[in-house]
């Protein structure tokens, strides 16, 4: 099959959390089994040049239709880690894209809405037929808009898209310019409640709703989640729209990427190791502290490594770090906070715990240090508000590190609690988990954790096998993507 992915980011190019690893580990795999996959994108001025290579023009002057003229772009392309990526470039002189930032400017839904449409124009002009365009989040939500209420009329007809919703938080928001600007003339006939717009303000069109009525199929990132989304409180006022289209949605969960995630081959950690041999583990857990100036003590090391904000539960990140230190544990945080209120906080806090040598914390985005956290730590901390998939779990458990989780969204999917969860086997039980979101509940699975590191390390060290056991490879998601791409493409 040939698979196009319009996203806004690919790891590592472009990554701002989960999003990006989703797109390039889920492309590689659909490649290695046989399936031809690009990827389009944005070319961001800030996004690391250094993972693209052989990065040449594909197409210069694509004319992108915008607000009845036109807007000049070049395509470049490139491989990044051996997956084909085409980036687009407006030539305007705001170019949407050179912002600095891949996310957070005033004017996001108009710069994605170009760049949905100019994705579009780029497969008419380049006369690309993908069997499926699988489009991803808020960002491309008017990519399935568009093609079936414009280009429909000069494509082929057999067009397929699957869409596939990360966070339901982020919507994209929009009002008559954006239909104005993108072609879709007829704003009585979008502003409709079975068409785009948004459930509750009249005077919006929401782009992950119009994603959602006009795709083919509609997924989230994993089974708990889709429940949540479409019966419980996490589908943000999209849950009646789930409801209609219940027959085309459904829950499947992301892998990771199990090349870049490997303890034995990983080139930013110094030591490597197997689940037969845990003796690299160690060497990493001193060489983690090496770095950050910990004390080399008898004590685990716990971590969270997230980005600051609402949805990851700062509030008990903030507690964890606190508590664990009390409970004679170090702790490691390497987050990033792009809301201002929660950035000073956390800088705040730097300022005066750095100076304890069981803690340390580190603010912005570092791909590196955050392998070797990974990888030198014992147990990593998920206490989120909501969680559609998340990933830091599952990379926790292919490092050996054990998972002390919330049960919401796709943690309830990956984590099994070692002493409650019935469900599983013991020997299938690989972390932690609590349900309330307040800081008792917290401080159970964290006291259960960290008292069985102390006072049973054999325990302790079989639980982390038990967690490296685990497959949370893409092989099994991409097959269960395959079985609804031919599923659209027959119908
Ligand atoms: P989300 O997509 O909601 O941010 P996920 O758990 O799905 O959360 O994915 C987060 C991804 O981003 C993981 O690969 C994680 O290692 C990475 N990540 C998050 N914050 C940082 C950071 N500050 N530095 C480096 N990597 C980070
Ligand atoms: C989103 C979600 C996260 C998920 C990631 C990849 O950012 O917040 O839970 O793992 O997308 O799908």
């Amino acid at each position: 099959m040939y698979i196009v992915q319009i996203a806004s980011e690919c790891a590592p190019v472009i990554k701002a959390g989960g999003l990006g690893d989703v797109v390039y580990g889920l492309s590689r795999e659909l490649e290695n089994s046989g399936h031809c996959v690009e990827v389009i994108l944005p070319k961001y001025d800030c996004m690391r040049y250094d993972h693209i290579w052989g990065l040449h023009e594909a197409y210069r002057d694509l004319a992108v239709p915008w607000y009845g003229g036109e807007i000049l772009c070049d395509v470049l392309c490139g491989w990044v880690h051996g997956q084909l990526c085409f980036f687009i470039e407006p030539r305007s002189q705001d170019n949407f894209f050179n912002r600095g930032c891949y996310y957070g400017c005033n004017d996001d839904n108009m710069r994605f809405a170009f760049f949905s449409k100019a994705a579009l124009e780029f497969l008419l002009r380049s006369n690309k037929r993908p069997d499926v365009i699988h489009c991803h989040d808020w960002q491309t939500g008017l990519v399935p808009v568009m093609l079936f209420e414009i280009y429909k009329y000069n494509w082929m007809e057999y067009q397929r898209v699957c869409y596939t919703i990360h966070n339901f938080k982020h919507q994209g928001m929009g009002g008559s310019d954006i239909l104005q600007a993108t072609g879709l003339h007829r704003p009585d006939y979008y502003f409709d409640y079975d068409r785009l717009r948004d459930n509750f303000n009249p005077f919006a069109i929401n782009f992950m709703k119009g994603g959602i009525v006009y795709s083919n199929f509609v997924t989230t990132v994993s089974p708990h989640h889709a429940w949540e989304a479409h019966l419980g409180e996490f589908g943000y006022g999209l849950g009646h729209t789930l409801h209609l289209y219940q027959e085309k949605f459904r829950g499947v969960l992301n892998g990771i990427d199990y090349d870049v995630w490997n303890p034995e081959t990983d080139g930013y950690i110094p030591h490597h190791y197997t689940k037969d041999d845990l003796a690299g583990k160690a060497k990493t857990k001193k060489a983690l502290r090496d770095r950050l100036l910990l004390r080399d003590a008898d004590k685990p090391i716990i971590t969270f490594i997230g980005r600051l904000d609402d949805q990851k539960g700062v509030h008990l990140v903030h507690h964890a770090i606190y508590y664990s230190l009390s409970k004679g544990a170090q702790f490691v945080l390497l987050g990033s906070a792009t809301e201002a209120g929660i950035n000073a906080h956390f800088q705040h806090e730097r300022q005066f715990l750095n100076d304890n040598p069981d803690c340390h914390l580190e603010l912005g985005f570092n791909e590196e240090l955050s392998h070797l956290i990974y990888a030198g730590g014992d147990m990593i901390v998920v206490p989120s508000n909501y969680e559609p998939c998340g990933l830091t779990q599952m990379i926790g458990l292919r490092y050996g590190t054990v998972p002390v989780v919330r049960g919401v969204g796709g943690l309830v999917n990956t984590v099994f609690d070692r002493d409650y969860d019935t469900r599983h086997l013991p020997e299938e039980r690989n972390g932690y988990v609590f349900y309330q979101s307040d800081y008792g509940a917290l401080e159970s699975a964290l006291d259960r954790a960290i008292g069985l590191w102390y006072d049973y390390h054999d325990e302790f060290e079989k639980l982390r096998l038990q967690g490296m056991n685990c497959d949370n490879s893409w092989k099994y998601p991409a097959k269960d993507y395959v079985e609804i791409y031919e599923l659209i493409r027959h119908k």
